[in-house]
């Protein structure tokens, strides 16, 4: 079970109240209506919460919902009704605890007992009963429900889902939804004190996996070994993956997310390792490119150098009043200037990508990108050049937070200079490091 860091009570209730108070700013008459958002359900897949869910709970219980009255700002817990059964089979939550420990003024059933231990997304009437009995209510009296609702092709699809499922239960329902994505979105994307912290140790625990890469890539080995490798360097100290590794030699490198990981390294080729590991909840996102056989070639460092260049140019330009992407101020856009400066090498045509992302509780965190960066701000910048023909994909990802006048990278512990990778990965053989490794981690 990956760390899950412990907090005061009030961490996840301020940030209750910072929501209600900008739906209130934004929605001046809404003193009254609901607040009213859903946690994930569970499948056989790793359960992961939905992050805005966690963001204002803290729960990591599936089929959970949170109601926050705004006549009264009372907030409400909602738990699925399991009897017995969840403890013998998936995890003992006691919620009671949990309302003590995320400030919750009060704790509900869902409605009747469910039979087993999991609820679904076609839940029946009976098993959300009592919620739904407040939600017609609300209904009747034409208030509003402030919920996660963006109209758009993907965002909160589950969420949305269960929406549908409540409108299948109760007319009316849709009509009194009003979206509050964008809020919520804006609350997540200005990162804390204390968030930066995590994301910091997701970093952390990822160079420490690249280095253990550097050291073991040599020809033979399948890319899953390298795979297997710095996945196990995320699990020993507490975290699991962001996202699905990417380790891509050769023209592999060429296909941006790439995941089969099944191809053998071979000498004289390059492979892309783009993986990021997630601590509390907290993603970090790092790509390195390295030559199998522990040397650059003449052309592939000639292409790097212009990848790493157009990295710090663009790294040194990032700070608040720039934007990631904003084709109506191109001199103030990150990616339109990463294309200039590739453009004077010839290669702009070979980067085929956004120049980055939010990053935080989601690999691609939400914010708004027609908005220009702001403090806080913590972002990805990951040029590249790909050329399937030649089979070369290089990739430099670094993760940076933006403060007042500058961007501060968050991972330059991490070698990416052609000599200090060389250098990295001639760190001694392989074998015996990563044996080492692994005892260390182990004592
Ligand atoms: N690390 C994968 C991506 O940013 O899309
Ligand atoms: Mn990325």
């Amino acid at each position: 079970m990956p760390i899950v860091e412990k907090h005061d009570t009030v961490f996840f209730k301020n940030r209750r109240e910072q929501l209600v108070d900008l739906i209130k700013k934004q929605y001046p008459d809404a003193n009254n209506g609901i607040v009213l958002l859903f946690g994930s359900f569970e499948s056989h897949a790793v359960f992961k919460q939905e992050r805005s869910f966690f963001y204002l709970t803290g729960i990591e219980e599936p089929a959970t919902a949170l109601m926050i009255d705004l006549e009264n700002k009372k907030t409400t817990l909602f738990v699925p009704n399991y009897a017995q059964e969840r403890a013998k089979w998936a995890s003992s939550a006691i919620f009671a605890e949990q309302k003590e420990r995320f400030g919750f003024d009060e704790l509900m059933y869902l409605g009747q007992e469910c039979k087993g231990y999991q609820c679904h997304p076609f839940f029946t009437k009976e098993q959300y009963h009592n919620l739904l009995v407040i939600i017609d209510e609300c209904v009747k009296n034409k208030k509003p429900i402030y919920t996660l609702n963006p109209q758009t092709v993907s965002g909160y699809v589950e969420q949305r889902f269960i929406l549908q499922r409540i409108a299948q239960l109760i007319s009316g329902f849709n009509s009194q939804l009003i979206d509050i994505s964008p809020l919520v979105a804006r609350l997540r994307r200005t990162k804390s004190r204390q968030e930066i912290e995590y994301i910091y140790k997701a970093i952390d625990v990822t160079i420490d996996a690249h280095d253990a890469v550097a050291r073991a890539i040599s020809a033979d080995k399948k890319e899953y070994e390298i795979q297997a490798l710095l996945e196990y360097m995320f699990t020993v100290r507490g975290c699991s993956i962001a996202f699905p590794s990417i380790v891509a030699s050769g023209k592999n490198g060429t296909v941006l997310h790439y995941h089969q990981n099944n191809a053998t390294l071979q000498n004289g080729e390059l492979v892309v390792v783009d993986i990021g590991a997630e601590y509390n909840y907290y993603c970090a996102d790092l790509t390195r490119t390295f030559p199998v056989s522990g040397t650059f070639s003449k052309r592939q460092r000639e292409l790097y150098m212009i990848v790493l260049e157009t990295q710090e140019h663009i790294a040194q330009l990032a700070q608040p009043g720039m934007w990631i992407s904003n084709k109506e101020y191109p001199e103030k856009s990150l990616i339109h200037l990463a294309h200039k400066f590739l453009d004077k090498y010839g290669y702009g045509n070979y980067f085929v990508h956004g120049i980055g992302h939010f990053l935080g509780l989601d690999v691609h965190d939400v914010g708004d990108y027609s908005q220009p960066l702001q403090p806080n701000d913590v972002i990805t910048i990951e040029p590249g050049i790909y050329i399937p023909e030649e089979k070369i994909g290089i990739r430099i990802e670094d993760n940076y937070w933006i403060v007042e006048g500058e961007a501060i990278c968050l991972s330059e512990d991490l070698p990416k200079a052609p000599d200090d990778i060389e250098l990295a990965m001639a760190n001694t053989s392989n074998e015996e490091i990563n044996n080492e490794e692994i005892q260390e981690q182990e004592n």
